[in-house]
């Protein structure tokens, strides 16, 4: 995966995802990162602006359409030199759909995917209409700009890519894979500050941990996140009693039925 990044702060990218484990698979060739200034491709030689005042009024400078478009052009082209495809184009704003785990997966399918991050009060419209396939946010706040946004997604992306985690089973058992957050871990000593590892993970038997971790995931799940929680169950139904029960109570038989289900 080639992630490429127009930006008016490229050393704030390459700075950031070249440590830990973006670098160390940049490193070994997985993904690799080209963090593009746009303000290279300013049509103003001596002050390379990109950057001007809205029309109709109102605080602030806006990102100019040219020197972005010249930008993702140069990008454009290069990559399509190595392959026949379209990249798209993710334009990191706060008017975007939320960030979800389902998109970073859809997004790590890619070969080449472009980020652009906005500054100031945004970017003229019309090169986002001419440009732009995707609209992301990464959460109802707004930024300062578009850097860390575009980074947070890269990141989440990246660890999807085949080969970026050196053990792959991490990236398959964690929180958000079938709605469920994931559960309590712990590590040595067996006993901290008077608290003791629960003792089923001390037992040696697999099916009784990985019930128990199924468990707490749900329990996690429902009080922490009560909305993954509802779209859990709808994907995960209580089976239809087999003999008629007298009815216990609620959620608990709802639970403990689903339990069975993933068995
Ligand atoms: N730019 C500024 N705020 C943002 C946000 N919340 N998500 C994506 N891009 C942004």
């Amino acid at each position: 995966m080639n992630f490429h990044i127009m930006t008016l702060f490229p050393e704030m990218i390459m700075g950031a995802l070249s440590s830990s484990i973006t670098g160390r698979a940049s490193d070994k060739g997985y993904i690799s990162f080209n963090a593009v200034n746009i303000r290279d491709y300013s049509n103003d030689n001596k002050h390379h602006k990109v950057d001007d005042y809205t029309y109709g009024g109102g605080a602030g400078m806006l990102m100019q359409a040219q020197p972005i478009y010249d930008c993702y052009l140069a990008l454009k082209n290069s990559i399509e030199e190595k392959t026949d495809k379209k990249p798209r184009v993710i334009y990191v704003t706060p008017q975007g759909s939320v960030f979800n785990q389902k998109m970073a997966s859809d997004f790590a399918k890619e070969d080449d995917l472009i980020f652009l991050c906005g500054h100031y009060e945004g970017v003229d419209e019309r090169v986002l209409e001419e440009i732009v396939t995707d609209y992301v946010s990464i959460g109802d706040y707004v930024l300062t700009g578009g850097e860390l946004p575009a980074m947070v997604m890269i990141d989440a992306i990246s660890r999807l890519v085949p080969g970026v985690l050196n053990n792959d089973e991490s990236a398959m058992t964690e929180s958000f894979n079938n709605n469920l957050l994931e559960y309590p871990q712990y590590s040595r000593p067996e006993e901290w500050m008077g608290k003791k590892v629960p003792p089923i993970l001390l037992s040696g038997d697999h099916k009784k941990v990985d019930g128990w971790r199924l468990e707490k995931s749900i329990e996690r799940t429902k009080e922490r996140r009560p909305d993954l929680y509802e779209k859990w169950l709808l994907e995960n139904p209580p089976k239809p009693e087999k003999k008629k029960r007298r009815k216990k109570k609620n959620t608990e038989e709802a639970e403990s039925v689903n339990l069975e289900n993933l068995e």
